[in-house]
């Protein structure tokens, strides 16, 4: 495993174990709504933290885009830290959360690392090296088309400027494909696309912390991450598809339609 890799699993299971420790006492956690059903406890924010001081211990020099903390200058590399993805599972304990580390240089995805603290299930990546769970390689799945798979999304619950537009996408996918599974935390979507769990996966309006490290994940595991429309500006506009080829391609052929004007791609 490279350097900056193995600095982010470190940095992850610190991160995980602080997460961890508080899941027992929820009810006694400070909560705050930072916009409409966008919610942010103690343990985001000392999670953060700790994720934080590992890697300037480290690399003291890098920047760094933190969810809760925002953006810490430094050279060309940058770290995207998602300290604890899928707060709302977390804060109504469905063990299904995780935490998110990515690594860019010059705009670049070099290392990823996204962490299920429940599972204790370690997905790692290194540009031109592969994507692993633990020390198992990863791969996509080789499904041929959308009949039979199994599909993984987001349902919009924050911003719902788009979400008529969102339910004629799923309509379509859903009529198409073996079950659609929204688990809550994108960036352990991204690495079971990655793992082969499912087939495929499309979400809008995310942050580039949520999927930073899982579209790493998913590239180094065979497959195809994009915007909606099949292009690369999804880390600009939040709006993802990704999958196995074929699967990716199927649905950006059905999700392309649905995309109305105005909405960034
Ligand atoms: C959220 C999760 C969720 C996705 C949201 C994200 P958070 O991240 O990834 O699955 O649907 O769009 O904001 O707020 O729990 O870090
Ligand atoms: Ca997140
Ligand atoms: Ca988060």
């Amino acid at each position: 495993m490279n350097p900056t890799t193995n600095i982010a699993v470190r940095a992850a299971r610190q991160a995980g174990s602080i997460v961890m420790r508080s899941f027992n006492r929820i009810d006694t956690l400070t909560i705050a709504e930072k916009k409409a059903n966008d919610f942010v406890s103690e343990v985001d924010r000392a999670s953060e933290q700790a994720i934080i001081e590992t890697i300037r211990r480290s690399y003291p020099h890098h920047a760094i885009l933190a969810e809760e903390s925002g953006v810490h200058e430094g050279n060309e590399y940058q770290w995207i830290i998602d300290p604890l993805d899928g707060t709302t599972n977390y804060l109504h304990r469905f063990p299904q959360f995780s935490i998110s580390i990515a690594l860019q240089h010059r705009g670049q995805l070099v290392s990823a690392v996204v962490y299920d603290p429940t599972r204790d299930e370690m997905f790692t990546a290194s540009r031109g090296n592969g994507a692993l769970l633990n020390d198992r390689r990863l791969r996509v799945t080789e499904q041929k088309s959308l009949h039979g798979a199994l599909i993984g999304t987001g349902i919009p619950y924050s911003d719902q400027q788009y979400m008529d537009a969102y339910l004629a996408m799923m309509k379509d996918i859903a009529v198409d494909t073996a079950g659609i599974r929204r688990p809550g935390s994108a960036a352990l979507d991204f690495a079971y696309v990655a793992a082969g769990r499912i087939d495929g996966f499309w979400e809008l309006g995310l942050n580039a912390w949520d999927f930073a490290a899982g579209a790493l994940l998913v590239r180094e595991a065979g497959g195809m991450v994009s915007d909606i429309r099949g292009g690369d500006r999804h880390m600009e506009s939040g709006n993802v598809v990704a999958g196995g080829i074929r699967v990716h391609r199927e649905l950006v052929k059905i999700i392309r339609p649905h995309v109305p004007d105005g909405m960034p791609y």
